[in-house]
């Protein structure tokens, strides 16, 4: 059977928006934000459409530059590529200025999808943020604490998103929706407001394979997006003996295995590379069958385990740190 490489699957959200099932994650190493210029402009090149960022990630700007000279040389418009970008919870009362200043460094006038990252908010916290006055990303006390803001209100940066959404005079966001939002915190969004998150971005492989997530989204219409698909730095995940087995099976990569894993259940992935040869081969799709579809999800039962495990989420129910996972 012929297979459809990754980067021509598309799925439509809730909305009616058309959204590529691959897109290039962007959380680079502090160290090599630059560097994804290149890996935006290499993806763009090997036939990737959807690119994902927030506002806290600091690639922006060197999105902005990729896309400045991508549409300068005529190898796409704007419409042909969609940009998803997120509020971090520093600015979890701010929704409309993040999303200005993402749209500034981003260089286009409005996004494809605008996501709330993280359902809590934290305190304003001055600091130094690579070397300039800024407000601290992640405020923590003299102890290494998390410091929240008392009168925060995660639902109220939803509300705000959505307002943005339903206003017909600001066209600043096509379409929006959550991430990292446990079913309790979408099922208070699906009681209160007016408009359904179109996706939910979480960590998501068959160490995590978050079966319960995916019945509830799937039932209300949500889709899923897979990050830390590979696992993270170093994508321990290609060395998963079942993952190896499948790409024997079908004489393909583990990469690939791992990537058509969600994209079989109806969900988006972006997984990340900086490596411009990888990223243009990192693009395969293979049909695997429900059987091995299940295998893989049975990964989780006896193995599993959360890759992005940050000491801020265990606020939010269900994030309570990696040795807590429960397959
Ligand atoms: N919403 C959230 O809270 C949240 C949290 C985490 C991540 N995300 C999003 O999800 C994206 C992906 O997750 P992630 O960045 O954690 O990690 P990931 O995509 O699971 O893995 C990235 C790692 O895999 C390596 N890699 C990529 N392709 C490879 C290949 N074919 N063979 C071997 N190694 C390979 C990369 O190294 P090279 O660069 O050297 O190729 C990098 O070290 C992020 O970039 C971000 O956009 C969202």
């Amino acid at each position: 059977m012929l297979h459809p490489q990754a980067t021509e699957i598309s799925f439509k959200l809730n909305n009616g928006v058309s959204v590529p099932a691959l897109g290039l994650g962007t959380a680079s190493p502090a160290d090599r934000f630059s560097e994804t210029k290149e890996a935006v402009k290499a993806a763009i090149k090997a036939g990737y459409r959807h690119i994902d960022t927030a506002w806290c990630y600091g690639t922006e700007p060197y999105i902005g530059e990729a896309l400045k000279e991508l549409f300068q040389e005529g190898e796409i418009k704007r419409s042909d590529v969609f940009i998803t970008t997120k509020v971090w919870p520093v600015y979890w009362d701010k929704v409309s200025k993040s999303l200005d200043e993402s749209l500034e460094r981003l260089g286009i006038d409005y996004v494809d999808m605008f996501l709330h990252h993280w359902p809590l908010c934290y305190a304003k916290v001055e600091d130094l943020v690579n070397g300039i006055s800024d407000l601290a990303r992640n405020p923590v006390d003299s102890m290494g604490n998390p410091v929240y803001d008392p009168k925060g209100d995660w639902l109220k940066t939803y509300m705000d998103m959505e307002r943005i959404y339903l206003d017909p005079s600001d066209n600043r966001v096509r379409a929006i929706g959550v991430s990292n939002y446990p079913i309790e915190y979408l099922q208070k969004v699906l009681d209160t407001c007016k408009v359904k998150p179109v996706v939910n971005q979480i960590e998501m492989h068959p160490r995590l394979p978050q079966l319960e997530l995916n019945k509830f989204c799937h039932d209300h219409d949500i889709l899923l997006t897979a990050y830390s698909p590979l696992g993270s730095n170093g994508a321990p995940n290609i060395k998963l003996t079942l993952v190896q087995e499948l790409a024997k099976k079908y004489s393909t990569s583990a990469n690939d295995i791992l990537i058509s894993y969600h994209i079989r259940k109806g969900n988006l992935v972006i997984p990340r590379s900086l490596n411009p040869a990888r990223i243009a081969t990192n693009v395969g799709f293979v049909f695997l069958t429900k059987e091995d579809l299940e295998a893989l999800d049975s990964v989780g039962k006896t193995d599993p385990y959360r890759y992005i495990d940050e000491d801020f989420a265990a606020v939010v129910p269900g994030f309570a740190g990696r040795d807590k996972v429960v397959g």
